[in-house]
């Protein structure tokens, strides 16, 4: 039966160029949408920005900017990143859209018209990270945040208020009736947990950020970021617009899914908030929302407030999209955390691209070609590959049904080298030079194609790209995973080329890994100095300027830094990690009597600190922990 689906993304905050964390959940949205398309269904699949408030205020403001000015910037880079991995979304809503702050005062009317909005005093410690406010008892020591290494200050405002609290028993009752409504069921745990604790109702207007839409009928307020941002999944359908069509055929229907992926850190937002302002407008809610876990760099959350983002600019150009898709989607079991490295994303590649379906694809393809001049004449259906190959695609169409998306890859894998096994015990090869081109062996080498082509159109969804050139290089027109059977006879073959070349992973390390050269030495004998020795090194709080790559250097970055009133360039050794828009606006520790030097032309009034990792080598800033004026003395 032909389903419909509504898909949506987080939209992304504009203050962050896309990371790996990001490219993920669209990647793992993307493969859902191909997937159940190619099965006939149909799909809204939706994706965005999220474009107000403090935060978005804040990183312009440290840019010298407009806040829009910075989105614009930040949206082409999403676009291009979205183009570049073959998302095939529907929408891509801005929430500084006019569709939108329409579709916000809508949802806003109604959850008035419920009582469910009233004026009262809020004061509490705020964290601009994650745009909310905290409990004394959920912060960390120093009145961290929880969730970002950054301290959060006290506010206090007279907010618009909803009325949270009365949607505790509607809430637990409506995931009593849905128990699949969150997954990882761990995870719905922990919210059905929280909902169980009690909720206090909450502030959604904000007196002191002008960068929000203009709560209604309260001059001086504007709506509370996360309010406007949750609202994105229904105003992008036309919620409160002149044309409802396809918030009618895509939310508000009974026969329709609506599905939020997204990753564990905003799940409360999603499965606590988002369904209490629903059921106070009186909207249909979601029927199903799906969090992933982090990608971890050293073990720890990737994100731009830590400083250890990966972006892979590098790998996607050296090794295509589909081979980051792939990976993104075998190596994270969905909802669990997982690291992100190079070494495993090359380990992946050669194990199941290059040496797995790529090399299946040429071999098969080269050998039906050799002794057939093309596809074999005389088909075969009973044989080992087949009996396997139904099964691997079924579990692969339950499993992303599911959302194990690692589970689904491994069973076709596993097809693969059923394939691989099959070839290697009937010896193919050795058939032709001692028969010919027999009928017999026509059949043994149909299985072996057929299955290589059910195997890549199987990962269609996940290989948009290689998996059309496979089926083409074993002469089956690409099209959706057709049974068993349909690859066609006697058909000519093409010359294939390597879907997934080989790489050396060693090679590829003494190449392109920076850090390998630079990995520390075992340390010197250093020798002890007098504390007059050590204040004879001046230490100092820069603010970054400007940052460009020095061009033809790998490694050097060339900063202008603003010390107390004065502005100076410093060439530092930090661009294999660092690109330059991870950099402006950022506070640094610097040596700032160091006698001047000149690096590859350019002069260096200091040196930035940084530490250097274990591994590879790699620079980490050191950056204070709360904010100081640039120029401040660190002793
Ligand atoms: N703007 C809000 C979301 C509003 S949705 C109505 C926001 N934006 S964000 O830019 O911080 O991105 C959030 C999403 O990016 C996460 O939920 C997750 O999907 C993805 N990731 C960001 N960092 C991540 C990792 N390190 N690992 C995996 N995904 C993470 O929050």
């Amino acid at each position: 039966m032909r389903r419909k689906l509504f898909l949506s993304t987080p939209i992304y905050y504009v203050n962050d160029l896309p990371h790996i964390g990001h490219l993920y959940t669209n990647v793992v949205a993307d493969t859902v949408a191909r997937h159940r398309r190619a099965r006939g269904d149909e799909v809204f699949f939706l994706t965005g920005t999220d474009e107000h408030g403090q935060k978005i205020e804040r990183a312009a403001a440290e840019k010298g900017i407009s806040p829009l000015a910075l989105a614009d910037t930040v949206v082409r880079r999403y676009e291009e990143w979205w183009k570049t991995l073959a998302i095939t979304h529907d929408d891509f809503l801005r929430t500084t859209e006019e569709r939108h702050a329409r579709g916000v005062v809508e949802l806003i009317r109604r959850m008035d018209a419920a009582g469910d909005l009233s004026l009262a005093r809020h004061e509490g410690w705020y964290c601009t990270g994650c745009e909310a406010y905290y409990t004394d008892k959920e912060l960390l020591a120093g009145n961290l945040c929880p969730d970002h290494p950054t301290a959060c200050a006290w506010q206090a405002e007279e907010n618009v208020f909803f009325r949270l609290s009365r949607y505790r028993e509607p809430l637990l009752a409506f995931y009593a009736a849905h128990p699949d409504f969150v997954t990882p069921a761990s995870r719905f745990n922990e919210v059905r947990a929280f909902v169980e604790a009690g909720l206090r109702d909450m502030s959604v207007s904000r007196t002191n950020v002008s960068w929000g839409i203009p709560f209604p009928g309260r001059p001086g307020h504007t709506v509370y970021v996360w309010l406007d941002a949750l609202a994105n999944y229904i105003t992008a359908l036309g919620f409160g617009g002149p044309d409802e069509t396809l918030y009618r055929r895509f939310w508000d229907a009974a026969d329709v899914e609506r599905i939020h992926v997204l990753g564990k850190d905003i799940l409360r937002f999603h499965a606590v908030y988002w369904p209490a302002f629903l059921l106070s407008a009186g909207l249909p809610l979601p029927t199903g929302i799906r969090a992933h876990g982090w990608w971890l760099r050293d073990e720890k959350k990737m994100s731009k407030s830590v400083g250890n983002v990966v972006r892979p600019d590098e790998l996607v150009q050296k090794f295509g999209p589909d081979a980051l898709r792939y990976f993104f989607l075998r190596e994270m079991a969905f909802g669990s955390d997982a690291n992100f490295s190079d070494e495993a994303f090359l380990e992946r590649y050669n194990a199941e691209l290059a040496n797995g379906l790529g090399n299946a694809v040429s071999r098969v393809s080269a050998l039906c070609r050799k002794a057939f001049g093309g596809t074999p004449p005389e088909a075969c259906d009973d044989n080992p590959v087949r009996a396997a190959a139904e099964p691997a695609v079924a579990e692969l169409d339950r499993a992303f049904e599911a959302f194990e998306f690692s589970r689904g890859l491994e069973s076709i894998a596993g097809l693969v080298q059923t394939v691989d096994a099959y070839v290697a015990s009937r010896e193919p090869w050795k058939m032709l030079k001692s028969g010919g081109a027999t009928p017999e062996l026509s059949r043994v080498l149909y299985a072996a194609a057929e299955g290589t082509r059910v195997a890549s159109a199987a990962l269609a969804a996940v290989l948009p790209e290689a998996s059309p050139r496979a089926q083409e290089a074993l002469g089956a027109p690409p099209g959706p995973p057709l049974p068993w059977g349909a690859l066609p006879t006697g058909r000519p073959l093409p010359d294939a080329h390597p879907l997934f070349p080989r790489v050396d992973v060693r090679e590829y390390f003494q190449k392109e890994a920076p850090g390998v050269e630079t990995k520390p030495e075992a340390a010197p004998e250093t020798p002890m100095i007098s504390i007059e020795e050590f204040q004879k090194v001046e230490l100092r709080t820069a603010r970054i300027l400007v940052a460009e790559r020095v061009p033809k250097s790998k490694k050097l970055m060339r900063l202008d830094v603003e010390l107390s009133g004065e502005t100076r360039q410093i060439v530092a050794g930090i661009a294999t990690r660092y690109a330059p828009e991870d950099l402006v606006g950022r506070t640094v520790v610097i040596v700032a009597n160091l006698a001047p030097a000149r690096l590859m032309g350019l002069e260096s009034n200091g040196m930035v600190l940084a530490a250097t990792l274990p591994e590879s080598g790699e620079p980490v800033i050191l950056v204070p922990e709360a904010e100081v004026p640039p120029g401040s003395r660190v002793k």
